[in-house]
């Protein structure tokens, strides 16, 4: 498939994926978010890929979801056409780690894109909302329910009803993101923690995102037991094996994803 609305390369073993519309500062329209939709599932299923950072540009991660696309829509248009849903559900069922590198705006559908991926890196410009509540509606891909998981009830309120912007310093503050770095570092930081990832093998790799994502999905007791029972079941892998050996001969592990 031919991308128009997105950059997709490919290099030592990462994806980067550039969202592409600067004209409307990436805001997703039914386009951008199928385009993304394939590209991340053909990351899934490319053996090469084994990590995939998403960003935009300089001003903007993602301005949110196309308001321009959005104005003329009905309640029956968007309810019976599920806006967003199925591209939302294709990107987490990618099982590969993926990176948010966000500089700029965050805002609306931008800020919940970054919050599908596993972890968000942010420049010192990043700037994060959820400003539905300006335009009548509310956020409808999360911003009410990952951001209140990641900042907590009283921030995510603030958020949403205010629909003020939170900075890069007080995003870092309230776990948003993982880390902050300068905006001209951005690329450099989030490539790099890509690179390190893509070291790892694959298989345990997975399995940390299965385990940390099904946090949010179940209780402690339920949790914890998940974990115990994938730690366990990672000692029939040849990676186990070998990781530990490694260790043991003060050498760097030789990872087959096995
Ligand atoms: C469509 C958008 C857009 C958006 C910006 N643009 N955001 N177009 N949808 N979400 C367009 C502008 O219309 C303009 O195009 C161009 O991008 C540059 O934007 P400006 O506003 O001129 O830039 P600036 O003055 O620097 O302001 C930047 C900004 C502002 C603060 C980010 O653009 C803004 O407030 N955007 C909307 C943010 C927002 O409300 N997002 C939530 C959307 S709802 P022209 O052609 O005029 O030059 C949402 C729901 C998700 O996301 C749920 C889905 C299920």
């Amino acid at each position: 498939m031919a991308y128009e609305t997105i950059i997709v390369e490919v290099e030592d073993h990462v994806a980067l994926i550039t969202l592409n519309r600067p004209n409307a500062l990436n805001a997703l329209n039914d386009q951008l978010l199928g385009e993304l939709a394939d590209a991340l599932t053909g990351c899934q299923n490319n053996e090469k890929v084994r990590c995939i950072v998403i960003t935009g540009s300089e001003k903007a991660f993602a301005a949110g979801a196309d308001i321009k696309m959005m104005s003329e829509k009905s309640f029956v248009d968007v309810f019976a056409g599920d806006l967003f849903t199925p591209e939302s559900e294709q990107i987490l069922r990618v099982r590969k780690p993926i990176i948010a590198a966000v500089s700029g705006y965050a805002l609306g559908g931008g800020c919940e894109l970054a919050m599908m991926c596993d972890f968000i890196i942010a420049s010192d410009t990043a700037k994060f909302g959820q400003p539905e509540i300006n335009l009548g509606v509310v956020a409808g891909l999360g911003g009410t329910q990952r951001l209140t998981r990641a900042i907590g009830k009283a921030k995510a309120m603030d958020m949403n009803l205010t629909g003020r912007f939170m900075d890069a310093e007080e995003a870092e503050r309230s776990g948003l993101v993982s880390r902050v770095v300068p905006a001209k570092k951005l690329m450099e930081e989030a490539m790099g923690a890509a690179q390190k990832i893509a070291e790892k093998s694959m298989i345990t790799v997975m399995v940390v995102k299965e385990a940390v994502n099904r946090s949010f999905e179940t209780t402690l007791r339920e949790g914890l037991l998940f974990e115990r029972r994938v730690f366990h079941s990672l000692f029939a892998s040849e990676d186990q094996k070998e990781g530990m050996a490694a260790f043991m001969e003060k050498r760097t592990p030789q990872f087959r994803d096995r």
